[in-house]
């Protein structure tokens, strides 16, 4: 694919304010010398379609697409990838040959940052992951899990939740709550819930936390979560979420922009002044 000069591509979403991805993005543009923009677009629900059925003729090459949007936008596109038709969400998008297609990234963002920060994770077959929380972030995650042959179970505070996302998309997975998780016996432990965003407990005792055990948190703020800090002090090797969000980027900027982009030390650091920035 060859660079794209004065290309123009956003995110969307309600609230949009917070999001870094005009970090990222901006931060790939310079590096790669592209005149293109990313910027942040306010899009209440009721907006959503107007903005779409605009987009078709407004020049935009696409964007990203963040809440309360991920779920609501699949009807109004023309093609769905098979990855967001099975998590059931879209958080990029992007016009093809007059057609506006959407995918899901999030679990390429998840797989790629643990590929980074503990290579040969995936390499054994058969291991034990135990995913906390159902929600939209644990849909990307399990999936990405089980299609990597893990064996999985899911904790979840309500369980319902956590049974249908096994039904979805991984029918042999267990299910229990979180205050009875089988920590010991877990080979990779992930939080996907907001729990140790606001310094919250979680309702299990961390001890029984293997040295052997990967863990990593998708959770960014604070970038070192409650859950990462007890794993360190087990001994545990941990992978941070701040990847996670650098790596989901990847594919909407080749894009969008021609150009597949790396994650460097220099944009991590980059989006973490950022976000110390509180802003
Ligand atoms: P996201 O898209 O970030 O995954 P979400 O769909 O709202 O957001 O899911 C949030 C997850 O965090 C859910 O697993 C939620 O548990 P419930 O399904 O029971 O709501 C979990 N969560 C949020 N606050 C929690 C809390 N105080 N205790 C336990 N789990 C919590």
């Amino acid at each position: 694919m060859a660079k794209r000069q004065d290309v123009q591509a956003f995110v969307i979403g309600a609230p949009v304010a917070h999001s870094r991805s005009p970090v990222v993005h901006g931060y790939w543009l310079r590096r790669y010398k592209i005149g293109g923009s990313y910027s942040k677009m306010q899009v209440n629900p009721s907006e959503l379609a107007g903005f779409i059925s605009d987009l078709r003729v407004s020049g935009w090459a696409g964007g990203n697409v963040t809440i309360p949007h991920k779920e609501t936008i699949l009807p109004l596109l023309d093609r769905i990838s098979e990855t967001a038709q099975r998590i059931g969400a879209v958080n990029t998008i992007w016009v093809e040959d007059d057609h506006l297609v959407g995918d899901n990234t999030d679990g390429f963002g998840f797989t790629a940052n643990l590929d980074a920060g503990a290579p040969g994770w995936r390499d054994e077959g058969g291991q034990h992951a135990l995913v906390l929380g159902a929600g939209g972030a644990a849909r990307a995650v399990v999936d990405e899990l089980a299609r990597h042959g893990f064996c999985l179970t899911i904790a979840n505070r309500t369980e319902k939740r956590a049974c249908d996302l096994a039904d979805d998309l991984a029918p042999g997975a267990a299910i229990c709550s979180l205050e009875d998780v089988p920590l010991a016996g877990a080979d990779m432990v992930v939080n996907t819930t907001s729990l140790g965003m606001h310094g919250e407990e979680f309702p299990f005792d961390m001890s029984d936390l293997s040295a052997e055990t990967l863990v990593t948190d998708i959770v960014y703020t604070p970038l070192e979560t409650p859950l990462l800090a007890a794993a360190g002090k087990q001994g545990c090797h941990t992978v941070d979420g701040l990847g996670m969000l650098l790596h989901q980027a990847r594919p909407g900027f080749e894009r969008w922009f021609g150009v597949a982009p790396e994650v460097t030390k220099e944009l991590r650091a980059e989006i973490i002044a950022d976000l110390e920035t509180g802003a």
